[in-house]
């Protein structure tokens, strides 16, 4: 039977602002979202049997609940789709402002149009995309983004290379309602993203990519977990460029030169037991191996 795998790419926010609440329960925000290399990897096969979801590594719920079933269920409702088994192999921190469940479900989106060849243009999957969630439109395309609605609503910006980042990840979960629930609107209102010079940045000067590092759902996140705000301290003592939190937590991000550079960093930030992953940026969402 054909079987397909997916590297379905996390995601982190270079930076964030929000710039209002919405009538419909949302907030909107400027965001400049980053693809990188940390990834989980999809399995899909036709199922005779009704969706299924397995997991291997870091464990999630399989049930209605993940974000993976929700997108076959749209697929098989929306789409005419077969019935698929799903199996994530989950490297992605969950619950960690990184986009891990948001990413296995932009991949089943893609991996089930390539799988069962649907007839579904890209726009039809970005509109699948956003009921699932904010973040899945951009984790079905990569690279980096400007974000603006919702998240939803994309701009391209010329790839980002020449750095890579250091994630540390304390050992609890932040729920993104809860999050919003506690943000200042509009702390970082300066728009800094439209400053980034990819070409110098691609070059090692880090200047512009460092003004973009602010988060207007940190302050809330600290309040209620002043851990973030240790980790935070911790990757700026240890001697990164610039720290920030991704999303809406608690995974802080650390601006580095080079892998080599992260790894020296490494022996100031043990002994809390934070989830540590040093990774680069990469200019691609989830990609469909084995078709
Ligand atoms: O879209 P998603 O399901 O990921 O959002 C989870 C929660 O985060 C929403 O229910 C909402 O409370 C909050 N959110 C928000 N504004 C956004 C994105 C998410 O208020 N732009």
């Amino acid at each position: 039977m054909r079987r397909i795998h997916i590297e379905a790419h996390a995601k982190v926010n270079l930076g964030l602002s929000v710039t209002g609440a919405r009538p419909d329960g949302y907030h909107d925000i400027e965001t400049l979202f980053q693809t990188i290399s940390l990834s989980d990897t999809v399995f899909l096969e036709a199922s005779k049997a009704g969706i299924g979801l397995s997991c291997e590594g870091i464990q999630v719920p399989g049930g209605p609940s993940n974000l993976a079933w929700q997108a076959a269920t749209l697929l098989t409702r929306e789409l005419a789709a077969p019935a698929m088994s799903i199996t994530l192999f989950k490297r992605i921190p969950v619950g960690a402002g990184l986009g891990g469940g948001s990413a296995d479900a932009a991949a089943v989106l893609m991996g089930g149009r390539a799988l069962f060849d649907l007839e579904a243009s890209d726009t039809k999957l970005m509109s699948l995309a956003l009921e699932i969630g904010s973040d899945v439109p951009f984790l079905l395309r990569g690279g980096t983004a400007r974000g603006v609605g919702r998240g939803e609503i994309l701009e391209p910006v010329a790839p980002l290379s020449g750095f890579c980042l250091l994630l540390v990840t304390p050992a609890f979960k932040v729920r993104a309602e809860d999050a919003y629930a506690r943000v200042r609107i509009g702390l970082t209102r300066d728009a800094s993203y439209t400053k980034l010079n990819s070409s110098a940045i691609r070059e090692g000067e880090l200047g512009s990519l460092v003004t973009a590092f602010r988060n207007d759902l940190e302050p809330g996140v600290v309040a209620c977990y002043p851990e973030v705000g240790a980790v935070k301290q911790a990757l700026l003592d240890a001697g990164v460029q610039a720290a920030v939190m991704s999303g809406s937590g608690p995974t802080v991000i650390g601006l580095v030169r080079s892998s080599e550079e992260a790894t020296s960093l490494l022996p100031r930030l043990g002994g809390h037991g934070w989830q540590i992953h040093i990774v680069e940026p990469i200019d691609s969402g989830c990609r469909v191996e084995g078709a």
